[in-house]
């Protein structure tokens, strides 16, 4: 019997990849999302996985899908923190309001789901977190202030877990992918996204499938000595 995962914001983009990979290696995924629900169905229909909507960035609604998933579905095992938003704009005409939004889904979602599962994984022996942070959270990236932070932010959160967990069988480990090409980046203006594809020595933006399978490495039961680190996934473009 497969393993239960949650990928959150899986199903779109990077964490598609990666909700459709897991799968396809046996693990019994449920895909969280929230903003987009016509993709969401559409995502299920295609590919068998269910999908669950709640928003990361609020604990209350992640202790009870992870309830319901429990219930439902067995013990979760893994999760990848992988939802994540952007409201680019350089500070002095950033708001309060962007500034928070992007902190609480893509960090503070982290913080949610890890300490909602954490317990089970310590008492069973056995657990797999995977954050997805950024090339920008460890570059930095101009008109992304609030996005830098948090990614930063996911980075700090993965070392001090990953020793809380070593101990008991849970590891924690983050991925900074480069630009991939999502809806995401390519809202960037292209002008702006020409310069940044210009400097990425591979010669190309990521695909969500190069993320993916560094989820499936990490999460393997045999890649239990592998914590606290940052798989840097970026054509060349940041050398960290
Ligand atoms: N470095 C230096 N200068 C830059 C710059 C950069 N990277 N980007 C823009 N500028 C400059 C522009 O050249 C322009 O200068 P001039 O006025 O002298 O021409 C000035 O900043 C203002 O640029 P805009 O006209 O674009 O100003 P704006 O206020 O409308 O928008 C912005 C600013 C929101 C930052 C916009 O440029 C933008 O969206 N940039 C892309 C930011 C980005 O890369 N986001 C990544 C999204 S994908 C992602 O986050 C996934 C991931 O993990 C990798």
């Amino acid at each position: 019997m497969g393993r239960v995962a949650i990928v959150t914001g899986g199903t779109r983009g990077i964490g598609r990849a990666i909700s459709v990979g897991l799968k396809n290696a046996g693990y019994k995924v449920v895909a969280n999302y929230f903003g987009n629900v016509d993709a969401a169905r559409q995502f299920s229909e295609e590919t068998g996985i269910t999908s669950m909507r709640w928003d990361v960035g609020v604990y209350a609604e992640c202790e009870a899908a992870v309830a319901k998933i429990a219930a439902e579905q067995g013990p979760v095992e893994v999760v990848v923190n992988n939802a994540g938003i952007t409201r680019d704009a350089v500070l002095h005409r950033m708001s309060p309001g962007m500034w928070e939004e992007v902190l609480q889904t893509n960090l503070t979602s982290c913080f949610n789901m890890a300490r909602l599962t954490i317990e089970s994984m310590r008492e069973r022996g056995f657990g797999r977190i995977i954050n997805i942070g950024s090339v920008n959270g460890q570059a930095g990236q101009y008109g992304q202030v609030n996005y830098a932070a948090a990614k930063s932010g996911i980075h700090g959160f993965t070392k001090a877990l990953a020793q809380e967990g070593a101990a008991k069988g849970v590891t924690v480990n983050a991925i900074a992918p480069g630009y991939v090409d999502t809806e995401m980046v390519r809202a960037v203006p292209p002008a702006v996204l020409e310069k940044i594809i210009a400097r990425i020595p591979v010669g190309r933006l990521g695909r969500a499938e190069d993320i993916a399978r560094c989820v499936l490495f990490l999460v393997a039961d045999d890649a239990d000595f592998i914590t606290g680190s940052t798989l840097s996934v970026n054509g060349g473009q940041h050398m960290y």
